[in-house]
């Protein structure tokens, strides 16, 4: 309802493109102009305060603007820096898409030559990470776990990245942290399976020195057909960035507190780790493994229907249409399987996607598969087990966390600090415990 009298009005603001709120205890009103598809909560706050937006889960809240990431859920789109992610996949690199995402344009080429020296420079850890910390772990200890405490524990080795201010200190730890994520997370896979570790060899590019890494033996040269290197690029750069996600988010609200990077990075690789996040992909090959055979899709997907359980790796927050991550990993599948030969549990992911994709429960939620439903099958041809499945989500994923964490920095945000509905009990006095019944 809205109040003809006391009604405050923004000069400028073009016919339709405002809501007007109004208070009807009092018969105030108030317009408020959208901008960039959003009004602002200060504004809402001029006329209602100590009324909160009701969110939990922000679905309905943007907590930011931002310039690096672009997702249209409805439409199936996704841009980096405005480029389409299709063009990036077929085109590009995960390093020249780090840097696109750090710095908002493409490199030249003398610019990305400068970043893969930073970054191949820059990969080797403390003597004391590996031996003390990763190899502290208890013998079958989760990869994630261990990647997530030994980012935490990289800010005691670089205490001068507190000086969050300085934009060449940042730039400094950023470029740490892209090129020591797949020597921790490598380190933590040879800890966990008894092999000695590797030490990153700096003279091959980053995919391949990350497989060397996970998988050298006694070889005097690591080798990989480059069909597989170029397959996890492609893997890296779709799993790069998803703007406003749960870990993003993490890593964003940790930074608001001016807490280091390596603070910030371990808080968002602690949520990437959650089933309903990083862990899908972990989740999928799982789900994959129990139902076993063709025989078991449509009594699982009754299960599913009645509430036991989810169809992992399919659903998401935003997208309402076919992920077009999931689109591009699938085909990404076929070509890793000319080299590695099938993954048998491809026949299962296809019949079980066709099967819900003509369920009319999934049509209904507008369920299709996500990112995480056939990334599993390929990291599994690959041979990677399933327990480094989500670390192979954080390892790109942490490009998009630092252009985010950089980005709120820059935009001088406050410390995140929502506020709550309360719903417990009034005031009352203290009872002594032998009063207590
Ligand atoms: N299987 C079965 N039902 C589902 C699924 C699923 N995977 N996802 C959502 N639903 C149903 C849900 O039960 C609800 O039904 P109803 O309206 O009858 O209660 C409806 O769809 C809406 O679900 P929601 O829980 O409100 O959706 P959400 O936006 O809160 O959750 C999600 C998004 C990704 C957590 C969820 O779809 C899910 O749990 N998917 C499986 C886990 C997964 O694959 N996660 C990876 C996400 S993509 C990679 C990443 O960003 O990390």
């Amino acid at each position: 309802m809205q109040s003809a009298g006391r009604r405050e009005r923004h000069e400028g603001i073009p016919l339709g493109e405002s809501v007007t709120i109004t208070d009807n205890r009092t018969g105030k009103s108030i317009e408020v102009p959208i901008v960039n598809g959003g009004v602002d909560s200060s504004e809402w706050a001029k006329l209602l305060p100590g009324v909160w937006f009701y969110d939990p889960s922000f679905g309905n809240t943007a907590s930011t603007s931002s310039a690096i990431t672009y997702l249209d859920g409805e439409e199936g789109v996704l841009r980096y820096r405005g480029y389409p992610i299709e063009q990036l996949a077929e085109k590009s690199t995960y390093l020249e898409v780090a840097y696109l995402l750090i710095h908002g344009e493409l490199p030249t080429p003398v610019q990305y030559e400068e970043w893969k020296h930073q970054i191949t420079t820059h990969t080797y850890i403390h003597e004391h990470v590996r031996k003390r910390f990763l190899e502290g772990f208890h013998y079958d200890a989760h990869p994630m776990g261990m990647l997530t405490s030994s980012i935490a524990a990289l800010s005691t080795f670089y205490p001068e990245a507190k000086d969050i201010e300085d934009p060449a200190n940042r730039m400094r730890q950023i470029i740490r942290l892209i090129a020591k994520l797949p020597t921790l997370a490598a380190g933590a896979h040879r800890y966990s399976v008894g092999m000695p570790f590797v030490y990153p060899d700096n003279n091959i590019d980053f995919q391949t020195n990350f497989l060397s890494m996970m998988f050298r033996v006694a070889e005097p040269t690591f080798e990989c057909d480059p069909r597989l290197s170029r397959a996890l690029d492609i893997l890296f750069i779709l799993h790069a960035d998803h703007e406003q996600n749960c870990s993003t988010t993490a890593a964003r609200v940790v930074g608001s507190s001016q807490a280091d990077p390596y603070s910030a990075m371990a808080a968002a690789c602690a949520a990437l780790y959650g089933p309903l996040h990083g862990g899908a992909n972990e989740a999928v090959l799982r789900m994959l493994t129990e139902i076993g055979s063709y025989d078991n899709i449509d009594a699982f997907i009754e299960s599913v229907k009645a509430g036991k359980g989810r169809l992992m790796g399919f659903g998401h927050r935003v997208y309402k249409s076919y992920d077009p991550r999931a689109k591009i990993i699938k085909q990404a599948a076929y070509d890793v399987f000319e080299v590695t030969g099938k993954n048998p549990l491809l026949d299962i992911a296809l019949k079980l996607e066709e099967t819900a994709l003509n369920d009319p429960y999934f049509i209904e939620r507008k369920l299709y598969p996500n990112v995480d439903f056939y990334s599993g099958l390929i990291y599994q041809a690959m041979g990677f087990p399933v327990e480094m499945f989500t670390v192979l989500f954080a390892i790109p994923r942490v490009s998009g966390w630092l252009s985010h964490w950089q980005e709120m920095l820059e935009q001088k945000s406050r410390i995140a600090r929502p506020r709550q509905l309360y719903t417990g009990v009034d005031e009352r006095d203290y009872v002594a415990i032998n009063a207590r019944q």
